[in-house]
């Protein structure tokens, strides 16, 4: 038995696609922040009574395709350690509202590491991102803390994420608007595949994303704030312009997201350094240095609840403890 802690993370020059679906390698290096904020923890039980894996999150049953998902990376696990009982699962995802932002990254690098630390494999923290990848791609740069690259690689052996801060020592930070959504999501899953397939634009994206991680590794050395948050905010922009291009177009966007989008340009206006950034869905992320959090917060509050505004400095990688002694 063990429990594993990891936080989800944000990329600041995404991952949206893939050249090997079973293997999820990307087809670009990609590089994100991990938030303190947004966690999972997840206890594994290997446990020879069971006739099948048994899945709760958030104290809910898992069934279906959520349940075959996490069965088949549960396989994954049994292969490589000669074990073959099946496991009990218990994950919780710690988000401060009810909005959402739950995400398969904290989610798949706790299962990773709970499930491989359980299973008698004592993997490195760079197997163990190789490992959590398979789950999801984005999970294979939540095993690490602060600022983190994945290495495309070419196979399962060279596509893994590596830090290249783990923890700040500048005032990197980001605040997430809760934006909600009735309509059913379009996973990234889907959405990125329609994106490599469709999109005329998809080859120019490899060549945004090669420049935007030179850009971006240099302002992180830097620790030029301003360049960090334009250049996110442009692959932000242009990746969401490959949602629009495909066959058949389609946003993440929805009506809040442009209305928080608006919000962010006003600030700017009033010469405020903050920059957005978005993912799979509506939730808008700002980008900003710590010293102008208030300003920011109570700016954005004349449009928006405070309690729809998370605010998260960087968080720490996973932690792993074994229970088996
Ligand atoms: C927009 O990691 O969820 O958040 O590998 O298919 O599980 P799968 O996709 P996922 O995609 C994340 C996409 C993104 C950008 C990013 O995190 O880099």
């Amino acid at each position: 038995m063990a429990t594993a802690k990891a936080h989800t993370n944000i990329a600041l020059v995404k991952y949206w696609g893939k050249k090997d679906q079973d293997l999820i390698i990307p087809q670009t290096d990609s590089l994100s922040m991990t938030l303190d904020e947004f966690y999972t923890t997840t206890r594994v039980n290997f446990d020879p009574a069971l006739t099948a894996d048994q899945v709760m999150v958030n104290d809910r049953p898992v069934t279906g395709d959520g349940l075959a998902r996490i069965t088949r990376f549960l396989d994954l696990v049994r292969q490589l350690s000669g074990r073959h009982q099946f496991a009990r699962v218990d994950s919780h995802n710690h988000v401060p509202t009810a909005a959402g932002l739950a995400s398969s990254a904290s989610a798949f690098a706790a299962l990773a590491g709970a499930a491989s630390q359980a299973a008698g494999l004592h993997l490195s923290r760079r197997d163990l991102s190789r490992l959590a990848r398979r789950g999801s791609g984005s999970a294979t740069r939540s095993i690490y803390g602060g600022l983190v690259e994945w290495h495309r690689g070419h196979d399962d052996a060279t596509s893994y994420a590596e830090p290249i801060m783990e923890k700040l020592d500048f005032g990197l930070e980001m605040l997430a608007i809760m934006i909600n959504t009735d309509r059913k999501k379009i996973s990234s899953r889907y959405g990125m595949q329609s994106s490599v397939i469709s999109s005329p634009y998809y080859d120019s994206w490899k060549e945004v994303v090669a420049n935007d991680m030179v850009t971006m590794k240099a302002a992180i050395t830097a620790r030029d704030i301003p360049t960090i948050g334009h250049t996110a905010e442009e692959n932000a922009l242009r990746m969401h312009a490959l949602t629009l291009s495909a066959d058949p177009g389609y946003t993440y966007f929805n009506s809040e997201t442009l209305t928080a989008i608006t919000a962010i340009h006003r600030l700017r206006e009033q010469g405020i350094s903050c920059y957005f950034t978005m993912d799979a869905g509506p939730n808008v992320k700002v980008i900003y240095d710590r010293r102008d959090r208030e300003r920011i917060v109570d700016g954005l509050a004349a449009t928006f609840d405070r309690d729809r505004l998370v605010v998260s400095p960087a968080g720490p990688g996973i932690e792993i403890w074994d229970e088996n002694n």
